[in-house]
């Protein structure tokens, strides 16, 4: 009578193209995890086990080895090799979906996440299926400086020491922040030293940092109406009650804010140079009155020096940091957009008194930013390369921003705009359509061909007319005339309904 197989569970179909060895190790984990080697269950040795399968011993030895390292095997002395005590997972079902499966409990901080995200998406047609795109935020990656960086992080990456072998410096690399400081104080007027620099990811990291720094549960944070929600959400998701003050042609009204009485107030996020959307300039009086404002309540001002590298007319503004003499605004900036959101590298200038906090918070964040990275744009900006790439960059985007003008003005007179002064976008009314009308726009843009966000989302309560947020810095000139005309073709569609 022929014997059943000795070790049937072990029958293992060995594929020869693929390593034996990994092969026979998850085999034997899932059978232990289905219970179909039990536990107490005794295992062949080694040899024999190679015998049957007809692998070598080495790998068997390897397979063995592994198991009773993860726990699934014990040896006992002499007596041979066993399956450990596992209780045997309950059969799955299905894979996808095992019906044993619970979400997890989702903080209230996920669900706030999740709903801006949600209503950012739903404000804007969907991004690159559009022949034209008139995607805000983000700079051409045509005009980004591939030899120059490619040359910097060559050159830094070669480099003996610390940048590739050891945790980063918490607060940033050192060279960068002593180019920064030397850049800042020449194109920004922002005098500081090296020690009230840090280094982060980038804005969101940077307003992060700070409210963890300054902030406890339920204190207030004051935003800019319009305003950056991507910011908003930063400062919600870090528990602070946030909320808004009223922006007008002159920046934001400190005088009109209505602040919930018995909560501290203790920061307010602002984008003096180019508010974040209308591009309005803050004006002197209006930083003046901000500047006491925050003093009186013990409050930081949080300066976004948004667009400020992108200026087509007149001087560079005045950054509210140069004004203050009272340790009062941290001024941050970005590289996202005068280099590459993708690069992940912005900083803050701190008030002398918060470098420590902000160190610690980063600290605990991440330990520091990629050195690496950082090694290479000080290069980059201690050769010239930085302040070529920037003047590059404003007579291609100036080209760009006349064209979008330009065409407004032929196939959409009914439109009017701010924030051509500076930036990568315009904000765009159309004063004769109706909120209502916007959804209907968005669906008639998407079948022009033609991408667009809707400015309502940075809005806290809707305005009365469609606002859009036109980005130009990513389209050729053609590209913008063709956008443009598809624009109107959809403005019309929609306003025919
Ligand atoms: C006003 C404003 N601030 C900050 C950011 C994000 O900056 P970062 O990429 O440095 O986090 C954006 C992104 O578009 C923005 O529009």
């Amino acid at each position: 009578m022929p014997r059943p197989p000795r070790y049937a569970e072990l029958f293992v179909p060995l594929d020869l193209e693929r390593p034996l060895q990994e092969q026979l190790l998850r085999h034997m984990r899932a059978a232990v995890v289905a219970g179909e080697l039990s536990p107490g269950r005794k295992l062949p040795s080694t040899r024999a086990l190679a015998r049957h399968l007809r692998v070598s011993r080495t790998t068997t030895q390897l397979v063995y080895d592994q198991l009773q390292a993860e726990g699934f095997i014990v040896t006992r002395g002499g007596s041979g090799t066993f399956i450990a005590q596992i209780e045997p997972s309950p059969p799955r079902t299905s894979r996808v979906a095992p019906s044993h499966a619970r979400p997890p409990l989702l903080s209230r901080h996920a669900a706030r996440v999740a709903e801006t995200r949600r209503r950012w998406g739903a404000l804007a047609t969907p991004a690159a299926r559009q022949p034209v795109h008139f995607h805000p935020g983000v700079p051409d990656p045509r005009l980004f400086p591939r030899n120059a960086w490619a040359r910097v992080l060559a050159e830094c990456a070669r480099r003996e020491g610390r940048i590739t072998s050891d945790y980063p410096d918490v607060v940033g690399a050192r060279t960068l922040r002593e180019v920064l400081a030397q850049h800042l104080a020449t194109t920004r007027g922002v005098r500081c030293s090296a020690s009230q620099i840090v280094i982060v990811t980038g804005m969101h990291q940077g307003l992060g940092l700070v409210a963890r720094a300054l902030a406890d549960e339920g204190d207030v944070a004051v935003v800019e109406d319009p305003g950056y929600v991507g910011g908003a959400a930063v400062l919600a998701a870090e528990g602070m009650h946030v909320i808004s003050a009223p922006v007008d042609r002159h920046g934001v009204d400190i005088r009109r804010l209505r602040a919930p009485a018995g909560r501290r107030v203790c920061m307010i996020h602002v984008t003096p140079s180019h508010q974040f959307p209308t591009g309005v300039v803050m004006a002197y009086p209006r930083r003046r009155t901000l500047l006491a404002w925050a003093n009186a309540q013990r409050a930081i001002v949080f300066e976004e020096d948004y667009h400020a590298e992108f200026r087509f007319r007149g001087q560079p503004v005045e950054s509210l940091y140069a004004l203050d003499d009272s340790g009062t605004v941290v001024h941050g900036g970005t590289f996202a957009k005068s280099m590459s959101p993708a690069l992940r590298i912005g900083y803050l200038v701190l008030p002398p008194a918060l470098a420590e906090p902000i160190e610690h918070a980063k600290w605990l964040a991440d330990f520091g930013s990629p050195a690496l990275e950082q090694a290479a744009l000080a290069r980059f900006i201690e050769r010239g390369d930085y302040a070529r790439h920037l003047r590059r960059c404003r007579v291609a985007y100036w080209h760009r921003r006349e064209a979008l003008i330009g065409a407004l003005e032929r196939r959409l007179p009914q439109a009017s705009w701010s924030g051509d002064d500076a930036g990568l976008h315009l904000l765009v009314r159309l004063a004769d359509m109706t909120p209502k009308a916007e959804p209907r726009l968005l669906e008639a843009a998407v079948k022009a061909g033609v991408g667009i966000m809707s400015a309502r989302i940075f809005h806290a309560a809707a305005p009365a007319d469609v606002q859009l947020l036109l980005g130009y810095a990513c389209l050729a000139e053609p590209e913008i005339e063709d956008g443009v005309r598809r624009l109107a073709r959809a403005v019309r569609a929609a306003s025919r309904r």
